[in-house]
């Protein structure tokens, strides 16, 4: 099971904060959180998140990776895995001191096809091994190049592999040490539920959408028991233009942001801290990661400096802001009913991806 472990971070950190420090705040410390996996490995609460942007991620990487940040998450469909490679080499930061995670896309599920695609990853990311690599979704695509198989009509083509097979493939790549670990991304209860009866691996992580508008509470405390994880993945909820793009989640994509909420606003001051380190402060003092993206380093030093402790109260507060507002739902794009037995699945809308 995932423990919790706190350090607090060089007194750099301290001192930064206290010059900040209005007077009517309390003093907080800036953590270094870490847990531990199912696996032994640790994985850093504070992370960093790399989709969209190519053309900044391998300065923006290398500079978040000089300024602290040790976890970093991509995935091969965001087609930013090379210049993630040049980043971390670019930091000077030794490899083994960071928690490198990628995700394998819905193409190479088949069986046959999971080794190659983690030496793909690998030889772009320049890396002999990640510490975790994700089924990125449940949904298995049509075998080959062509990241979204599409026939006459546009219908995204299903291939004929179960993610249970894949999930086997990927069991057998923890044994080559390519991979340290194996997790899952957007799976339901149900679909966790079949890879812990037909397989021997639990899940070492789950990355799923979570924010003070979707907080899964049932689902968190569910993977808990089994040890699994969670990873939050838009921990800052709506800030993304991405899902106004698409149109996944049509109506509640223009909801107030979830960083505008008074609320948030008010409990932040208490601290010294902005609603967003609030945010992200909360997944952290849940238990979680937070993989926050961005590529303002004004930006990337606030997300660093979001790990301190949220008194009980505030905590409560922010568990009331639970709209069950979910943001990432191509389940009609994909031809796959995601997060069947989760909460907010109403009123998604086709929106095509790419
Ligand atoms: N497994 C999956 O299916 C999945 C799905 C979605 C995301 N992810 C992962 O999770 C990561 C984060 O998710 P996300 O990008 O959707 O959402 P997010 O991190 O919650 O939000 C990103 C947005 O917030 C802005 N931002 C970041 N820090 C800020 C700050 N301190 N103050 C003000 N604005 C700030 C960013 O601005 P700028 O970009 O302008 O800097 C960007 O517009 C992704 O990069 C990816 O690695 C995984």
């Amino acid at each position: 099971m995932a423990s919790f472990q706190k350090a607090t971070r060089a007194s750099v950190s301290m001192k930064r904060f206290i010059s900040f420090q209005q007077p009517s705040t309390r003093s907080v410390a800036t953590r270094a959180t870490s847990y531990t996996l199912n696996t032994g490995a640790k994985i850093p609460a504070l992370g960093f998140g790399t989709f969209q942007d190519p053309d900044s991620q391998e300065d923006t990487v290398s500079r978040a990776l000089q300024k602290g940040m040790r976890l970093i998450d991509t995935a091969r469909v965001y087609n930013v895995e090379e210049q993630v490679g040049r980043g971390i080499k670019k930091s000077g930061v030794p490899r083994e001191d960071i928690f490198v995670g990628t995700k394998l896309w819905c193409n190479d599920y088949h069986p046959e096809d999971v080794e190659r695609a983690l030496d793909d990853s690998l030889r772009d990311l320049d890396t002999p091994y990640v510490d975790l690599m994700l089924m990125h979704y449940p949904c298995t695509f049509q075998r080959g190049p062509d990241r979204f198989p599409r026939n006459a009509e546009g219908r995204m083509i299903a291939g004929e592999t179960t993610y249970l097979e894949t999930w086997k493939a990927m069991e057998k790549l923890t044994r080559t040490g390519k991979v340290k670990a194996i997790g899952v991304s957007n799976f339901s209860k149900g679909e966790v539920e079949t890879l812990l009866r037909g397989s021997s691996t639990v899940p070492a992580v789950h990355q799923m959408e979570v924010h003070p508008y979707l907080q899964q509470k049932g689902f968190n405390q569910w993977l808990k028991t089994k040890g699994i994880h969670t990873v939050q993945f838009s921990p800052l909820g709506n800030m993304n233009d991405f899902y106004r793009q698409t149109g996944w989640s049509k109506d509640i994509s223009h909801m107030m942001r979830v960083i505008d909420q008074p609320i948030l606003k008010e409990i932040g001051e208490k601290y010294g801290k902005t609603p967003v380190q609030v945010v992200l402060a909360w997944g952290i003092n849940s238990g979680r990661s937070v993989i926050p993206k961005s590529i303002v380093d004004w930006q990337i030093e606030q997300n660093l400096e979001a790990d301190f402790e949220l008194q009980p109260e505030d905590m409560a507060q922010i568990a009331t802001l639970d709209a069950k507002a979910r943001f990432n739902d191509p389940s009609l794009d994909y031809e796959w009913r995601l997060y069947s037995d989760l909460e907010g699945i109403e009123g998604t809308v086709r929106g095509l991806t790419h």
